[in-house]
């Protein structure tokens, strides 16, 4: 078994910093939704995924327990490079890893995350229940990742970019990423992406609202890890944890939203942040997106969709994009 680890570009405590001041300093406010992944944030993504109002990591790993097998005949490759964009503990992965190695098809496993300590969990936990795997971890963000992918080499690529992490996005960014991604293939490369459904707004509000409170504890998580990286002073009973769901749009948003008029001063940056009373923080959209949306989609970025996989219920989708 071959493994290494690839750090190209990570980012930087001074890129966080510059971020955050961006953020915090723009009408409405917003922080990048990419920060709540620390070692304590991983970890709290890892409880999400298992609370019972959170249906999206169960209906997709349901779509590929289901159906792995149709996904490799429709892939139909035997020899590629399986590319995965924010791998995360890859939980679900395993099943298309195992079902891929089982069929003794030739591959190579590169996954991409921005969190060093997700992709150690991961590293390992592949290491044991897979030690056949050929994988090589790499330590990145998407756009960064994206653009050294051709040289990895010469074979056929598949991409997986699951759990509708595309509806992290919003529409617009959604357009430029995968504009970007698009660009990144050879004609014959595939990407196998996971759409969250349009539902009822009663269950995807839950899913960002759950009653044992976690999904709060993972918003608030990107102030306490301001705190604890560059020196804030965010007092975390002061900020409410806020989401919303709209149908119209398809979009879930969370916010954090400002108790009370206050001051935050951010020691690495040297400057303090006023809140007025109630004001919104914005941290994180989960588009969700109709079966046309997709399609639209994927015609956009000159993709042919070569086979689409859903759970029983229909509540998740991943779609099988070949490259035109
Ligand atoms: C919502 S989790 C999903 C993980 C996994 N794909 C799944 O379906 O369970 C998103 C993952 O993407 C990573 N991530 C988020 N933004 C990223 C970015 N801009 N570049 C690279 N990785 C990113 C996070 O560290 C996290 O592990």
């Amino acid at each position: 078994m071959k493994n290494e680890t690839l750090e190209e570009n990570k980012v930087s405590l001074q890129q966080f910093a510059e971020e955050v001041r961006k953020g915090l300093s723009a009408h409405p406010k917003y922080l990048p939704s990419r920060y709540f992944y620390d070692a304590v944030g991983d970890a709290l993504f890892q409880q999400i995924m298992n609370m019972p109002e959170y249906y999206l990591t169960r209906s997709e790993f349901h779509v590929l327990s289901g159906q792995k097998e149709a996904i490799a005949r429709a892939w139909a490759h035997s020899s590629f490079d399986l590319i995965e964009l924010g791998a995360g503990d890859g939980y679900k992965t395993k099943v298309l890893l195992r079902h891929f190695l089982d069929k003794q098809m030739d591959f190579r496993y590169l996954p991409i995350d921005i969190s060093a300590n997700v992709l150690q969990i991961l590293e390992q936990s592949l290491q044991e229940e897979l030690p056949e795997l050929r994988m090589l971890t790499i330590e990145d963000e998407y756009f960064q990742a994206l653009s050294h992918l051709s040289n990895y080499s010469e074979r056929p690529k598949l991409i997986l970019f699951m759990g509708s992490n595309i509806g992290n996005f919003t529409p617009e960014e959604a357009t430029d990423f995968m504009g970007q991604l698009s660009a990144s293939m050879r004609q014959g490369d595939g990407l196998l992406i996971g759409f969250d459904l349009k539902k009822s707004p009663h269950q995807i509000l839950a899913a960002y609202n759950d009653a044992g409170g976690i999904t709060r504890n993972f918003n608030l998580n990107l102030l306490k890890r301001i705190n604890r990286e560059l020196g804030g002073d965010f007092a975390l009973d002061q900020f409410e944890h806020f989401p919303i769901y709209d149908p119209e749009l398809g979009a879930a948003k969370s916010y954090l939203v400002s108790k009370q008029e206050q001051e935050v001063y951010i020691e690495a940056l040297d400057e303090a942040f006023a809140f007025e009373r109630a004001e919104s923080i914005y941290t994180e959209i989960s588009q969700k997106f109709s079966l046309q949306d997709i399609k639209t989609m994927a015609e956009r970025h000159g993709f042919e969709v070569k086979g689409q996989f859903f759970d029983e219920q229909r509540w998740f989708v991943d779609s099988l994009w070949i490259k035109k």
